[in-house]
């Protein structure tokens, strides 16, 4: 008997690589990357680089290492980071920031996602008072993943870029998906952080790299990046076998997201007319969608995950009464038409 099968909503982390990137993978040209020698790396550092507009940029394992390692060379020790209240830097990075660097963020709320420019002017700390703390860096995130995958447009960092620039304060943005924030806005990701000091973007979400992300910015901060990745256990050896894949990542995929977003829009407006689930289509721009749950249907998050899960979707809880669904390569048209019935079906609805 075969298995029943899944559709997997719970992330764009869960793809595969393809065969193409495994082909590349096997037939990469590698060496010790800590020693500077592996030209794949080199190759994919020079071209992430190009892309985001920047003059370098270094590859890193992970996501949260790339964000660790920018705010570890901008920021001093006992000085403040402005984030957004669910960041991914705040909120899923372990207390990093602090742990690694000594460094306290002072979390604001922006609708959206998006960074509240005047809030966050409100609490750089005046340089004239000894006693307080210095604050030492915004940062952004594009696409916001926790609310549901909200583009920033250029607009909303310019406003913080002129902030940041009465303020002597560095900008780092976490684009670990900057590439759907650009699908999304039908313009380079250079126009998105151009001014920036550092920006971090992932290979291994939508790209579908199975590892692997970068942090760009000046020659200098880059040259920093590579000591303070050292330091956090980074640096890395035959790495050239991750970075041929993100290679193809960057050249075969990132013209493929407009069709993960295309889904995700159809799959909101589908569900929005399913029994107890309330969701806004137009809110969710890119990959990933947030359905708030009426708990007379369908009880807690937990409740529903596990009567989705009986019919084979996989998706994630985003709070006690919401769930998120995220669209990537490895769901396709039928994957959603699934996705719909069995919400439907869960709300007794057939
Ligand atoms: C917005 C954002 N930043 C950073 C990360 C961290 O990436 P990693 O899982 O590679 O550490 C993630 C992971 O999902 C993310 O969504």
């Amino acid at each position: 008997m075969s298995a029943a099968p899944i559709s997997d909503f719970r992330s764009d982390t869960v793809t595969k690589p393809t065969p193409a990137m495994r082909r590349a993978m096997a037939e990469a040209e590698v060496g010790d990357d800590v020693y500077g020698e592996d030209p794949t790396i080199a190759r994919l550092e020079a071209r992430t680089a190009e892309l985001l507009g920047f003059p370098a940029a270094l590859f890193v394992p992970t996501g949260s290492m790339g964000n660790q390692i920018a705010l570890r060379v901008h920021a001093r020790p006992g000085t403040e980071v402005i984030v957004e209240a669910r960041s991914h830097v705040f909120h899923y990075e372990m207390g990093a920031m602090a742990a690694l660097s000594g460094l306290l963020p002072r979390p604001v709320f922006g609708p959206g996602g998006r960074m509240p420019e005047a809030e966050a002017e409100a609490w750089v700390r005046p340089e004239s008072v000894y006693y307080l703390p210095r604050t030492s860096l915004v940062c952004l995130e594009n696409t916001h993943n926790f609310a549901g995958g909200t583009v920033l447009p250029r607009a909303a960092v310019e406003e913080v870029l002129a902030l940041a620039r009465r303020k002597g304060l560095a900008v780092h943005v976490d684009g670990a998906r900057l590439w759907n924030a650009a699908a999304a806005l039908r313009v380079s990701e250079a126009s998105l952080v151009a001014g920036v000091d550092s920006v971090m973007v992932c290979f291994s979400k939508g790209l579908r790299a199975p590892v692997g992300s970068a942090v760009a910015g000046s020659e200098a901060f880059v040259a920093e990046a590579r000591r303070a990745r050292k330091l956090f256990g980074g640096g890395m050896r035959q790495a050239g076998v991750l970075a041929a894949a993100a290679l193809v990542a960057l050249e075969d995929e990132r013209g493929r997201l407009a069709e993960d977003h295309a889904r995700l829009a159809r799959l909101a407006r589908e569900l929005a007319g399913v029994r107890g689930v309330s969701v806004d289509p137009e809110s969710f721009p890119t990959n990933i969608l947030i359905v708030d749950l009426d708990a007379r249907v369908w009880g807690s998050a937990n409740d529903a995950l596990g009567k989705l899960r009986t019919r084979g979707i996989l998706a994630g809880a985003a709070g006690p009464a919401s769930v998120r669904l995220v669209t990537h390569a490895d769901v396709g048209d039928a994957d959603v038409d699934r996705c719909v019935a069995a919400f439907r079906e869960s709300a007794g609805m057939s």
